[in-house]
Formats: C-alpha cells, sequence, structure tokens
C-alpha cells in the first residue's frame, strides 16, 4: 500500500500536554520566511485568527478548538462549574475574531458541547478530566481535518483532466488546513496518481494568498505554479488555457451558495460565460444549513488599508477611500460540483446538500 499523502509543513500543530501551545506557520511571514508563532493565550489566537497569521476556514475553525483548552487553562477555575463559564467566555471572545468561515463556529460549538457532554456524564469529574478531555477532541479535530482532506482529494481528482489547465484563488490548501488542503489536495492527489496538468494561481488581491502561500505551497508539493493577476482570468479561458475552476469555501449555506475569498463570484461568472465547470471543495463542517441562502451569510469587512497600501507604503492618493469586502457570494447556479470527504455533489445542490447531510 502507497504511504497517504502527507503535507511538507505543518500548518498548525500542539505542542506539548496538557499545559502546551499552539503552534501556528506564520503565514504573515510567506514565502519570505518560515516561521512559527507560539500562542499560548485566547488573545494570542485571537490575534493570529484576526490578523490572518492562521487562515483558511478549516484551520481557523482547528485553531479556535485548542483556544477554548487554552482559555480553560488561563482561567484556573477552581470547579466544574467556574470551567464551563471560562469555555463560554473564552469561546465569546474566540468567536468575533473572523466572522465569515463557519468552521469557527461549528469548532467552537463542537467543544462546548463535548464539554457539557461530559460533565453531565461524569458527574463526579473534575477540572483536570475535563481539560484533558476537551484537549483529546480539539486533537480529534485536527485528525478529522487531516483525514477529510485526503479523503476530498481522493474524491475530487477525477474531475482534474490530464493535460488540462487549473485555476485557483486564494489559498485552499494545506497552509488552509491541518491536511493536505481541500482544492488543492486535490491537485496533490492527481498530480500523485500521474497526471499532468498546469496550474494557474490568481494573485488574490488585496493579500496576496495566492502569489504569497498557493504558489509557495504549490512548489513545496513539487508543482510548478504559474501565476496570474486577477484581471487575467478572462484572457486566460477565452485563449482555451483553463480547463476548470477549483476552488475553496468558507460557508456553504443550505441552497449552496458558498461565500469565498473576494473574486471568487467574478470567476463563476466568467467560467459560466466560457462553458468551463466551476467546482468547489469544502469539508461537510463548511456546510451551514442554518441558512437558506447566500444573502444571510456575514461577509467580513478588513480595513481599507490593505486595498490603499502595500506592505505599508500608501499606493492611492490620500484622499481616495478604500472598500475592502474579504469575501463575496456565488450562486449555487453556477456551482458544477461540490467535493467534500463524503463525496462529489452535483447540481440540484440543494438537494444533494440534504442527502449527504442527513438532512432530507
Ligand atoms: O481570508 P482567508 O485567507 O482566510 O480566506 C480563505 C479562503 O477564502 C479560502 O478559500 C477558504 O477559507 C477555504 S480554505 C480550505
Amino acid at each position: 500500500m502507497t504511504e497517504p499523502l502527507q503535507p511538507p509543513f505543518h500548518t498548525i500543530q500542539w505542542d506539548g500536554g496538557l499545559d502546551g501551545t499552539l503552534l501556528v506557520l506564520d503565514q504573515r511571514k510567506l514565502p519570505a520566511e518560515v516561521r512559527f508563532l507560539p500562542c499560548r493565550t485566547v488573545e494570542d489566537i485571537m490575534e493570529a485568527i484576526r490578523t490572518l497569521a492562521v487562515r483558511g476556514a478549516p484551520a481557523i475553525g482547528i485553531a479556535a478548538a485548542f483556544g477554548l483548552c487554552i482559555g480553560l487553562s488561563q482561567a484556573k477555575p477552581d470547579s466544574i462549574s467556574r470551567a464551563l463559564t471560562a469555555i463560554e467566555d473564552a469561546a465569546a471572545r474566540l468567536a468575533v475574531s473572523r466572522p465569515t468561515a463557519v468552521n469557527l463556529f461549528w469548532a467552537l460549538e463542537r467543544m462546548k458541547k463535548t464539554a457539557y457532554c461530559f460533565v453531565e456524564q461524569n458527574p463526579r469529574a473534575d477540572v483536570q478530566d475535563l481539560r484533558r478531555h476537551l484537549l483529546k477532541q480539539a486533537h480529534t479535530i485536527l485528525q478529522e481535518d487531516i483525514d477529510t482532506c485526503r479523503a476530498i482529494g481522493e474524491h475530487g481528482e477525477s474531475l482534474i483532466p490530464d493535460g488540462g489547465g487549473i485555476l485557483t484563488h486564494c489559498n485552499a490548501g494545506a497552509l488552509a488546513t491541518a491536511g493536505i488542503g481541500t482544492a488543492l489536495g486535490i491537485l496533490y492527489t492527481a498530480h500523485r496518481y500521474g497526471k499532468h496538468f498546469s496550474v494557474y494561481v490568481d494573485e488574490t488581491r488585496p493579500l496576496l494568498q495566492g502569489a504569497r502561500l498557493t504558489a509557495w505551497e504549490l512548489s513545496q508539493f513539487g508543482i510548478r505554479p504559474t501565476l496570474i493577476c486577477d484581471n487575467m482570468a478572462a484572457s486566460l479561458m477565452k485563449a482555451g488555457k483553463i480547463s476548470a475552476v477549483l476552488v475553496g469555501a468558507d460557508r456553504i449555506a443550505a441552497n449552496g451558495d458558498t461565500a469565498n475569498k473576494i473574486g471568487t463570484l467574478g470567476l463563476s461568472i466568467l467560467a459560466a460565460h466560457f462553458q468551463i465547470p466551476f467546482y468547489v471543495a469544502a469539508p461537510t463542517s463548511t456546510f451551514d444549513l442554518s441558512i437558506p441562502s447566500g444573502q444571510f451569510i456575514p461577509i467580513e469587512h478588513r480595513s481599507p488599508d490593505e486595498v490603499c497600501s502595500f506592505r505599508n507604503l500608501r499606493i492611492a492618493p490620500p484622499d481616495a477611500e478604500g472598500y475592502n469586502p474579504a469575501f463575496d457570494v456565488t450562486d449555487a447556479e453556477r456551482i458544477s460540483a461540490v467535493i467534500t470527504e463524503k463525496g462529489i455533489l452535483r447540481p440540484p445542490l440543494e438537494k444533494a446538500i440534504r442527502q449527504i447531510l442527513g438532512t432530507k
């Protein structure tokens, strides 16, 4: 049997035991420096998420799960009821670090539920027992993400045409997960199976996740990226260079509408125009069935300085205002398929989502 595909670096890892530290690969420094940022407090984790030191929907969720463990150890509660209060308090603080990726809220809810169930089922348990149980759950979430990425890769690789050109946006790779990534995990799996294809990477303004992160990451996996500016996609499609668009997701509503990095919507419209398949890869933890459609997805607005400046150097005139929505929503009708760890969902997505999540 062949060894499972492994990322050549660890984006997020727990160092130590109960009083350990969360180490995140600091994505603000890439590609110039590979440096790990130690997070020892809830504030450290909030700051890491807010400033995109750790980013990408699944990685944010994993960081938040360990953040609750850290919050509990910081609070040093002397009773189970105070421990539950500390967990609620840490969860409330972590929940405001970024609004769009639902994996953050999914992970916090799962951790809180784990804590309440444990206390209910183990009335004699003390705070240390609860801490151990929660840390185990955070490790489970991390391991599940590794397995999920592999499964997405296996399901999705059949969609990658041998000899084709794939366009991707932002970073939905190993840097955004604990495993090989979602959209990029599909490319690594296809590459491993011997397929040959070109990967075009949108630079992804304003924070350049494509240029700084995806291009770096693809090279680490042995795939040479071709970097393009965001405004070049239409011309490449017209020239016949793109056989599929493949992106990740931050939140998928019950009808299949999908929030992802700003610019994804435009790519979906271009892909429809040029009759190119448009694929979304995401774990089922990215589905939010509490909202019927994309209009209810909260969109993060970031500082206008990110648009008006480049690396702290002002590029726009002083009186120009910046506008900086970090995500947009692609309508379900323009998505050719969603690749999850449970299989490939085809339109009509609303029905396929209900079936795969068992909520017929
Ligand atoms: O602002 P970011 O860099 O966190 O945005 C990330 C994305 O839009 C990704 O495509 C998405 O989170 C999927 S990651 C597997």
